[in-house]
């Protein structure tokens, strides 16, 4: 029998606006993007997004969804944020351009956070390119909860795509740093740090690991990972619509417990998900897509 409609409306997601304050070019295609926004930042937990109406035309129509970088403070109180983006396309083309005392509107803070164990020693912190964006936050919080064990393992293109270590991690993360042409750090993917860390004793099931990168990354960690028994909290960055369960735009395959495949919404589930459940068989971004 067909259910009734809900009698109270769903409570979506709210529009803020924010005032920008800095819109600083860290690396050749980087920016780091700082708003005030009083209202929302208390709210804001680590591993969440904002989704940001990037231009005040029509095109892009679309938001587009930034995991939050940092919380930005005046003493103890909790302001703005940050996000560091990438300039790939039209949207982070126009977001390049809002200067300081702009408003911005935004949509947030969405979707799911870090969930450190309590009693977590030590932790590894692995970016694949713009996926360096949550892992200052990420890390701070692993600092104010008293974890002083924490190596960042961040990859990317080339030095033209290097972020300062100052916006990968805060001061006190050992920071192990891949390219692929060996421009800076070591030459390779990111992963040939994380199989030094297993083969030195420094990963193993009792650290605490949260991963932000393209899939090839995220199967490479689970083949890497997974047999060695170390779980993964993987932020996730699929294609986007509205930002909160609506579009249905933003599905991702998981493993349920029966073993099934079922499907999650990076966007309103996640978009923190165990590594070990994301199914990337035929994904489009996929290693053997
Ligand atoms: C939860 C979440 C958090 C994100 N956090 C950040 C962040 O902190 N910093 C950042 O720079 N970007 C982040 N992204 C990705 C960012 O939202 C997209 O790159 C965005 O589409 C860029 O908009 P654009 O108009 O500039 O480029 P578009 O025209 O949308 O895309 C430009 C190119 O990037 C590709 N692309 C776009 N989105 C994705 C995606 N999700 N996966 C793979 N390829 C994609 C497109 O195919 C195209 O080739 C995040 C995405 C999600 C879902
Ligand atoms: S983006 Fe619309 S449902 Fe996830």
């Amino acid at each position: 029998m067909p259910q009734p409609p809900p009698a109270i409306a769903p409570e979506f997601p709210k529009v803020a606006l924010g005032e920008i304050l800095e819109n600083r070019s860290i690396a050749r295609w980087t920016h780091v993007l700082k708003v005030h926004a009083p209202t929302v930042a208390p709210a804001i937990q680590p591993g969440q997004f904002v989704n940001i109406r990037t231009s005040d035309s029509l095109v892009p129509l679309l938001r587009r969804p930034m995991s939050v970088h940092r919380v930005i403070r005046d003493g103890d109180t909790p302001t703005g944020f940050a996000v560091l983006f990438d300039v790939v396309g039209p949207g982070t083309r126009a977001l390049a351009t809002l200067t300081k005392g702009r408003r911005l509107d935004f949509v947030g803070p969405l979707g799911n956070a870090v969930t450190i164990p309590a009693g977590t020693k030590r932790a590894v912190l692995v970016a694949g390119g713009v996926g360096v964006g949550p892992i200052k936050i990420v890390a701070e919080e692993l600092q104010r909860r008293g974890v002083r064990d924490i190596t960042v393992c961040y990859g990317a293109r080339d030095f033209e795509h290097v972020v300062p270590a100052e916006d990968v991690c805060p001061h006190g993360c050992r920071l192990l740093v891949a390219t692929d042409d060996g421009s800076v750090g070591r030459k390779g993917r990111v992963t040939s740090h994380i199989e030094d860390l297993l083969a030195t004793g420094r990963l193993t099931p009792e650290t605490y690991v949260f991963a932000c990168g393209p899939v090839p990354m995220f199967q490479a960690l689970q083949s890497l990972l997974g047999p060695k028994g170390v779980r993964v909290e993987a932020a996730t960055e699929e294609f986007m619509g509205c930002g909160f369960g609506v579009c249905f735009g933003c599905t991702l395959r998981v493993k349920e417990d029966d073993g099934r495949t079922g499907y999650r919404l990076c966007c309103a589930d996640g978009c923190i998900f165990p590594l070990d459940r994301l199914v990337f068989e035929g994904h489009p971004h996929g290693a053997h897509a």
